[in-house]
């Protein structure tokens, strides 16, 4: 049987193979799929022993995203920018193909939810691996403008400059921000620590929406924050989860899953309904 897994470090409570599994389902696949947790000098030999064992594809999260993104043989376009590697695939040629499906996992679970993001004003919070693998997905459905905020500005400021060839996109202080904003993106790790991103309160309004690509059995400290002050229409980082995934299994079988009923049940799995 065709195997897969992920990698990462922890893993252990990861969500991929209970999701993965009921896409193999769905589309009647013969697959399975597993975690490895190597420790982190030792992903590189863990890989290696995959693939040599005949493994055919993986998930990479965190820590090993870049690692990941240098070991392949060869680099997709989307990962490339990313500068970071989430999905890999052993073709038919015996290549290893890095590819990165999160960027595209939130840009479907935006539109999924009815967000349009043609023409209109986005802020990105955050520019760490998350924000930079959003961004040119996010550019490609031509925003007016999307502004990136971060706690350390320079790194925004090298992000905008980074991806300024494939839109108007423009880094900002949190003091700068100045609204209305249509859709707001919190790419931080805050919410991990239970933290915020310093963002002023009067840039919520009732019609903004929101997305944490965090997510836990209750609202995260960001989208409780922003309901306080008014947000109607708020998005945790699940539905993401499921479409990169999605996005994944369709690189490596050639046959799209749908997403719907599987982010049901992984919601129901997760005690959030
Ligand atoms: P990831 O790969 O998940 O993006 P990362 O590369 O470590 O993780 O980036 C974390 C991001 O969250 C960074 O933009 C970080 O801001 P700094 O660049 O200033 O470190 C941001 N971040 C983490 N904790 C934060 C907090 N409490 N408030 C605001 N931003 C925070």
């Amino acid at each position: 049987m065709d195997r897969y897994l992920v990698f990462g470090h922890p893993v252990r409570h990861s969500k991929s193979p209970f999701i993965h599994t009921l896409f193999a389902r769905q589309t009647q696949q013969e697959l399975e799929y597993g975690l490895a947790e190597p420790a982190v000098d030792e992903f590189a030999q863990a890989l290696r022993t995959f693939f040599d064992q005949g493994g055919k594809g993986c998930n990479v999260t965190v820590p090993f995203k870049e690692q990941a993104f240098a070991l392949v043989d060869r680099l997709s376009p989307r990962a490339k920018r990313a500068g970071a590697v989430n999905t890999i695939k052993l073709t038919n040629d015996g290549v290893l193909l890095g590819d990165n499906t999160d960027g595209a996992g939130l840009v479907a679970d935006l539109k999924s939810h009815g967000v349009t993001l043609a023409d209109s004003r986005i802020l990105l919070l955050g520019a760490g691996g998350a924000a930079r693998g959003a961004l040119a997905p996010l550019l490609a459905e031509l925003p007016s403008e999307l502004v990136i905020a971060n706690r350390t500005h320079t790194k925004a400021q090298q992000l905008a400059a980074e991806f300024h060839d494939l839109g108007p996109v423009t880094a900002q202080t949190y003091e700068q921000l100045a609204g209305p904003f249509d859709l707001v993106i919190n790419s931080t790790s805050a919410s991990l620590q239970g933290e915020l991103p310093p963002l002023a309160p009067a840039l919520i309004h009732t019609d903004i929406a929101i997305y944490d690509m965090m997510y836990g059995a209750s609202d995260t400290a960001f989208i409780s924050w922003a309901k306080q002050h008014g947000a109607r229409q708020t998005m945790d980082g699940l539905g993401m989860l499921v479409e990169q995934a999605a996005e994944a299994f369709t690189v490596w079988r050639g046959i799209r899953p749908g997403t719907k009923q599987v982010l049901r049940e992984l919601k129901r799995n997760l005690g959030v309904i």
